[in-house]
């Protein structure tokens, strides 16, 4: 977000409760953006977010909560932090402080510190806040900021344990002159800079929201991977999550190439943050994009977060590939549509009935021995159609084309997104999740990631499979209704 402005360019009055996400957390009214404070505890997830209650555009900016015990199913508790004099309360993280680092929990046992950005009009400091009531309530610490550099774009700090040297790493972004910030502490609270990495990368008018993660390599070993948000000056416009692979010693991020590689080739995918206290790197972004987040319909509130992605690195010839997977949707299962038909031919190759408006599962994979293109049309009884497909030509991949659905016109709001695959990829998997107004698209084996909202003026009651110019078989297919989580209903 650049200034406090965007909140002016929303409006309320385009509202369409039928767009409301039904797998995806969004809180019951209000505005959400990043999500913050990522953290396990006592058996919950807790998923604090960036959150305007009052109103649904960006502003007056809130800590929201929710937690969950399996990371889909979230149940919305009460807002958190709030503003003050001395400023908003701007994205963070938070850690457990099994023990008692910071002093706080006075029990001796451990409990959770979030340590976040206070936001006034021209200065930006990092505070923390610590909760003896499993999250319930964050207590601001009587001596914030924790830092302070007199600066007016430093924001967003992600806190983890960097158990070789026994003390916590704070990542954090001088967001205009793109550099991220590392610092180091014992309790938390008295904090000394250890290193910087930037500029480098995708600048854009702002880096935010980074976050730093040891990844396992596909095939064994092990890389750091430093992700930053940027925002505006995508290349898609907007904002975006890019990322760079390398090493940290415990002072700094070196990267080991120059390159620089986005986690999605869609547009609505940003701030993404990753969980504290799990075992594997989990993490969820915003499903918006400050371009047109203030516009999109409100259902009523707006903002909607991704299904929670596991992260992996694979080596790609030259290259180094971000994996991402969606969890087991299994138990979220309502009713198993199509499982173990291996459809295969030309052109129409199956067209499934479907529940409209229910979220859908489905994964697939496919072979094209002779077809060009091969295709998975959504459609509506409004005549409106959701392609994601398959392009073997040279110049082709993955691509996702919404532009005939007519629920949402903006300058900023694009509606065909594609990804280069190799030339000659004849074969492709995809493992795709359809909500109302969002798709989340993963194919190559989590290496090629898409997320885009998407506004029909109907739901789609239909999905039509097809291969162009050719032969294409399907030798796995499996298509899902899921059931709604509970904040769906209004909870
Ligand atoms: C990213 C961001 C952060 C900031 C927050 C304000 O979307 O602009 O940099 O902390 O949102 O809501």
């Amino acid at each position: 977000m650049v200034g406090g402005a965007a909140a002016a360019a929303g409006s309320t009055h385009n509202e369409r409760a039928d767009y409301r996400p039904r797998l995806h957390y969004v809180p019951p009214t209000g505005f959400m953006n990043d999500p913050n404070g990522l953290v396990f505890f006592a058996g919950e997830y807790h998923l604090y977010y960036q959150y305007n209650p009052a109103a649904s555009i960006m502003g007056n900016v809130h800590w929201g909560h929710a937690v969950s015990t399996d990371l889909l199913n979230w149940r919305t508790l009460p807002t958190t932090l709030a503003p003050t004099l001395a400023g908003l309360v701007f994205s963070g993280s938070a850690v457990v402080d099994h023990h008692n680092t910071s002093g706080f929990f006075s029990d001796g046992g451990g409990g959770i510190v979030a340590i976040y950005t206070r936001a006034a009009a021209d200065l930006q400091t990092q505070e923390i806040a610590f909760s003896g009531d499993a999250g319930r309530t964050l207590t601001p610490y009587g001596h914030n900021p924790v830092i302070d550099r007199q600066s007016s774009q430093f924001r967003d700090p992600k806190v983890f344990w960097h158990a070789p040297d026994e003390r916590w790493i704070l990542v954090v972004v001088e967001a205009r002159r793109h550099q991220v910030l590392f610092y180091g502490s014992a309790d938390l609270k008295a904090w000394t800079l250890l290193g910087e990495f930037g500029h480098a990368g995708l600048l854009g008018v702002d880096y935010e929201c980074p976050d730093l993660v040891c990844l396992p390599v596909e095939g064994g070993g092990e890389r750091w991977v430093l992700i930053v948000s940027i925002n505006p000056g995508a290349p898609l416009g907007g904002s975006a999550v890019q990322y760079f692979v390398g090493e940290f010693d415990g002072k700094t991020f070196v990267a080991e190439d120059a390159v620089t590689r986005l986690m999605d080739f869609g547009k609505d995918f940003y701030a993404f943050q990753t969980f504290a206290n799990v075992r594997e790197t989990i993490g969820i972004a915003w499903m918006s994009n400050w371009q047109y987040a203030n516009d999109v319909p409100a259902w009523p509130s707006r903002g909607a977060m991704t299904l929670p992605r596991r992260l992996g690195l694979r080596r790609v010839r030259d290259d180094w590939r971000l994996v991402q997977r969606f969890p087991d949707l299994t138990p979220q299962v309502a009713r198993t549509l199509v499982d173990g038909t291996r459809p295969s031919g030309s052109g129409v190759l199956l067209e499934q009935a479907l529940t409209p408006g229910a979220a859908l599962e489905i994964q697939l994979q496919v072979e094209l021995p002779s077809a060009e293109l091969f295709t998975l049309s959504f459609v509506n009884e409004a005549g409106e159609q959701l392609d994601v497909g398959m392009d073997a030509g040279p110049f082709g991949g993955l691509y996702i084309d919404h532009h005939r659905t007519r629920g949402f016109e903006q300058r900023y709001f694009v509606k065909r997104l594609s990804h280069a695959s190799l030339p000659g990829t004849r074969t492709m998997d995809l493992h795709l999740i359809l909500d109302r107004s969002s798709l989340e698209l993963l194919g190559e084996q989590g290496a090629a990631a898409a997320t885009a909202l998407y506004f029909a003026s109907a739901p789609f009651s239909l999905l039509r499979l097809v291969a162009g110019g050719g032969r294409a078989l399907v030798p796995r297919l499996l298509i899902r209704h899921l059931r709604d989580i509970p904040s769906a209903a209004g909870g």
